[in-house]
C-alpha cells in the first residue's frame, strides 16, 4: 500500500469512529468460530471435556496419633487418624468421589532397611482399610505399594550394602504388601515403586492368593520429580543416610528421567502385558504429553496424579491472592482430561467437587 493510500486510509477511519458509523466495517468471513462461542448453551453444546466427580481419586495420609495434623507445605490437606479418616471418607462420598488412595505416615521407630513393616497384618494401612470398609463399604480403595513410607533409607526400594536399590528382592517384599492390603480389603493396589517386573509379579501373587478381583493400578509413568516434596514431607520420607551405607539421595536409578517420552510408551506396553488394568502418569501438570501419548497407545483408562508439588504452588499462589484458586483448579483438572486422562488423583478433590456442586446449581 502507498503511503498516499494509508494516509487516505486513516481518514476515512477516523471519519467512522468521530461519525460513530462502526456498522459500516465488514469483514467478508465464512467461517466464524466465534458462532459457537455466543451463548453458555452453545459453549455447552459443543464442550468437548467436562469434570466429575466421579473422575477424581482422592489421596488421604494417615497417622497412628489420635488427632489430625496439619502438613505445613499442603495447606488444606491433612494427616488423619483412623477415626477422623472415616469423617473425611465420609465428606468425599457425600461429595460423589468415589475412590480414595491412602498413604501411611509411619513411626519413626517402626522403620527398617528393608522396610517390612509394609506387610505387618496389623500395620496402620491394613487397619485403616478394614475400618474404611466396615464403614463405607462402597468406597473404592487404592493404595500405594513401594517402601518408602516404611523404609529408613526412604527409597521405594530395599538399598544394598552398595548403596543399590535392589530390584528382584524388592518386588518380593511388593508382592507381599499387595497381598495384604487385598486381605484387608483393598480395592486396586497401585504400585508406586518403578521396579521392573512389579506389576506381573503382584498379579500372580494375588492371583495365587485368590485376589484375581483385585485390580491394579500401574504407576506406569512415574518420573523422579521434584514436585513429591510436599508429599515426602507429610509423610517424612525423603531418602536419608542415617547409617554408614551410601545412600542414593534421590530416585533417578528407578523412576524416568524427565527428559523421556518415548521411554513411557515401553513402560506402559510392559505393565498391560504384565496384566495392569489401569496406567498412570505422575506427575500431571508437567506430563500432558505423556498422557497424551499413552492415550494413543492404550485402550486401558488412564490416570494423571495432580501431585504434591503442583497442588502446593496453587495453594501458594491463591493464598498470595495472585490467581483465583477455584478457576485455576478446575482449567487444571480439565487439562488432564483434554489430554486424555480418564481418572485424576487429586488432593483438590473435595474441594473440586462442590466447585462443580454449585457451578450444576448456578446453571
Ligand atoms: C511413594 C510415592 C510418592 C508419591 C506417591 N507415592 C513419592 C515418591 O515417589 O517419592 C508422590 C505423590 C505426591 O507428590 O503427591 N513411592
Amino acid at each position: 500500500m502507498t503511503s498516499v493510500n494509508l494516509g487516505l486510509r486513516k481518514l476515512v477511519y477516523r471519519a467512522i469512529y468521530d461519525h460513530h458509523l462502526l456498522f459500516l466495517i465488514h469483514m467478508d468471513l465464512t467461517y466464524r468460530p466465534r458462532r459457537l462461542r455466543r451463548s453458555s448453551g452453545l459453549r455447552a453444546m459443543v464442550r468437548e471435556h467436562s469434570l466429575s466427580p466421579a473422575d477424581f481419586i482422592y489421596p488421604l495420609f494417615v497417622h497412628e496419633g489420635s488427632d489430625v495434623q496439619s502438613i505445613g507445605a499442603m495447606p488444606g490437606a491433612n494427616r488423619w487418624s483412623v477415626d477422623h479418616l472415616v469423617g473425611e471418607v465420609q465428606r468425599a462420598w457425600d461429595l460423589g468421589i468415589r475412590c480414595v488412595v491412602l498413604f501411611p505416615k509411619v513411626s519413626e521407630s517402626l522403620k527398617t532397611e528393608d522396610g517390612a513393616e509394609c506387610f505387618n497384618e496389623n500395620g496402620l494401612i491394613p487397619r485403616a482399610i478394614r475400618r474404611l470398609k466396615q464403614d463405607l463399604p462402597e468406597m473404592t480403595i487404592m493404595t500405594d505399594v513401594a517402601l518408602d513410607p516404611y523404609s529408613c533409607d526412604g527409597h521405594d526400594g530395599i538399598v544394598s550394602s552398595e548403596g543399590i536399590v535392589l530390584n528382584d528382592e524388592t518386588v518380593e517384599f511388593l508382592c507381599r504388601q499387595s497381598v495384604v492390603q487385598a486381605q484387608a480389603g483393598a480395592d486396586l493396589i497401585g504400585p508406586s515403586d518403578m521396579m521392573d517386573g512389579r506389576v506381573g509379579a503382584i498379579r500372580e501373587a494375588l492371583d495365587e492368593e485368590g485376589f484375581e478381583n483385585v485390580g491394579i493400578i500401574s504407576y506406569t509413568a512415574k518420573y523422579a520429580s521434584a514436585y513429591y516434596g510436599p508429599f515426602r514431607e507429610a509423610l517424612d520420607s525423603a531418602p536419608r543416610a542415617e547409617t554408614d551405607k551410601p545412600i542414593p539421595k534421590d530416585k533417578s536409578t528407578y523412576q524416568m528421567d524427565p527428559a523421556n517420552a518415548r521411554e513411557a510408551i515401553t513402560e506402559a506396553q510392559l505393565d498391560e502385558q504384565e496384566g495392569a488394568d489401569i496406567l498412570m502418569v505422575k506427575p500431571g501438570l508437567a506430563y500432558l504429553d505423556i498422557i497424551y501419548r499413552l492415550r494413543q497407545e492404550s485402550e486401558l483408562p488412564i490416570a494423571a496424579y495432580n501431585v504434591s508439588g503442583e497442588y502446593a504452588m496453587v495453594k501458594a499462589a491463591a493464598a498470595c491472592g495472585w490467581i483465583d484458586e477455584e478457576s485455576v483448579v478446575l482449567e487444571t483438572l480439565l487439562s488432564f482430561k483434554r489430554a486424555g486422562a480418564d481418572l485424576i488423583l487429586t488432593y483438590h478433590a473435595c474441594d473440586a467437587a462442590k466447585w462443580l456442586a454449585q457451578a450444576r446449581n448456578e446453571a
